[in-house]
């Protein structure tokens, strides 16, 4: 019973690749992936029966090149055992891991070593500097281990100390520093052997609200500036929605939902993600699409015109300023308006009733045109919106 999650955009283009993967805590744990009627067993049910844990259970997922993947839950549901699993610092139980191609599984000690220093890092939680170095000794760390020469290291850290501002502090030791400093040094550190993929541990939950943002708009900054794949750690919503191009949410090491931040808002797979997302501004996340309708005929369509992907809460002053509906438009093509009602009804937090979300072509974007006439779209959105699968998030065929 392999959940189907991996992401209609990536397949073969993935950087990384999870299928399957368990990782199963106890007395043999190696039978549970492969006995139906143990890996059937709730988290709790199989704890009772045979002593074993399952903190990671059945993940199947695609991580694209320069992806933010978010990987968010409760405590207890598997987030940390699951990204030490993706460099094999914890052993999985079962599954596939590919990487660039390679299975990670296969590798033997020395490669992992290998491709742990050059092409993972890791950002943790409580920073996990050396105390008794300088920043700029713990920035080149890792280079040292490398075996780089002096010069290069030094060279190497400056830039990296440069890019996560923390210029000037080279010299001081991690205790003379904030904690927030000090997750700069964790992020500079884990920047300076240059990896391609970053794993990042739940790294600001030890930080005060107002740095932790601080931090998040930091790493959004690097991203752009780096243009890394990271594969984030959180149990914080919005940190969640603010990094994600796509979160997947764990519970009991399970996969609920893989989407991007307007699905799970807008469309959540059951009640657990309804609740999960409960308390955040919709406004803020959905977009025009996901309201849009079929003009009335006694509509006049000459108002204003929004793109889809507009936010609702950037479109509210303009729509119910105007005395008409707003038209939806891409490329030059109707897809519909939206008036003072569909805003009001997000703005106000009324919860959907069903998700749906009007969805270009595969493969389209908005600034691509869209080739299928406007009534053809329309009406299949109006009849019955995309069905929305949880794991695989809104069908995104083209309906026409
Ligand atoms: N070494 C271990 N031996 C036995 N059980 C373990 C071990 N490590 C983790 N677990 C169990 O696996 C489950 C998942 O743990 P994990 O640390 O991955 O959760 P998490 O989502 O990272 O939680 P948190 O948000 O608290 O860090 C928990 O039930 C935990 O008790
Ligand atoms: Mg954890």
């Amino acid at each position: 019973m392999t959940a189907q999650l991996e992401s209609p955009e990536a397949g073969a283009d993935a950087l990384l690749s999870i299928e399957g993967l368990w990782k199963v805590f106890g007395p043999k744990a190696g039978r549970v992936p492969h006995r139906p009627e143990l890996a059937g067993l709730s988290r709790a049910e199989l704890y009772r029966r045979t002593g074993c844990t399952a903190a990671v259970r059945d993940l199947s997922f695609d991580v694209a090149p320069g992806e933010v993947f978010v990987v968010m839950g409760l405590s207890g549901s598997g987030k940390s055992t699951l990204v030490r699993c993706l460099t094999r610092l914890i052993e999985p139980t079962a599954g596939r891991i590919v990487f660039e191609g390679e299975d990670l599984r296969a590798a033997d000690e020395k490669r992992l070593r290998t491709l742990r220093r050059s092409k993972f890092s890791m950002v943790f939680q409580h920073f996990g500097l050396l105390p008794h170095r300088k920043v700029i000794d713990n920035v080149s760390y890792g280079l040292e281990i490398r075996g780089e020469s002096k010069p290069d290291r030094r060279r190497r850290a400056h830039e990296v100390i440069d890019l996560v501002g923390l210029r000037g502090h080279e010299n001081f030791y991690p205790e003379q520093l904030s904690g927030g400093m000090q997750q700069r040094v964790g992020l500079a550190r884990a920047l300076a052997n240059d990896p391609d993929v970053l794993l990042f541990d739940e790294p600001f939950s030890a930080l005060d609200p107002l740095i932790r943002r601080e931090m998040q708009t930091e790493v959004v900054r690097l991203h752009r500036e780096v243009g890394k794949t990271m594969v984030f750690i959180t149990h914080d919503l919005s940190e969640a929605l603010k990094l994600g191009d796509r979160i997947l949410l764990l519970r009991d090491g399970a996969p609920v939902q893989l989407g991007t931040g307007d699905e799970l808002v807008g469309a959540p797979a059951d009640d657990y993600v309804r609740e999960f997302v409960r308390d955040v501004p919709r406004a803020d996340v959905l977009t025009l699409r996901w309201i849009v309708r079929q003009p009335r005929p006694d509509e006049q369509l000459d108002g204003p015109e929004l793109g889809p992907d507009v936010l609702v809460r950037e479109a509210t002053r303009l729509v119910l300023e105007a005395d008409r509906p707003v038209k939806v438009v891409a490329d030059g093509q109707l897809l519909g308006v939206v008036g003072d009602e569909e805003i009001l009804a997000v703005v106000a937090d009324k919860a959907p009733e069903s998700g749906r979300r009007l969805d270009l072509p595969a493969g389209a974007r908005v600034d691509a045109g869209v080739t299928a006439p406007v009534d053809a779209r329309l009406g299949t959105q109006g009849e019955a919106g995309r069905p929305v699968d949880p794991v695989r998030g809104p069908d995104r065929r083209d309906p026409a």
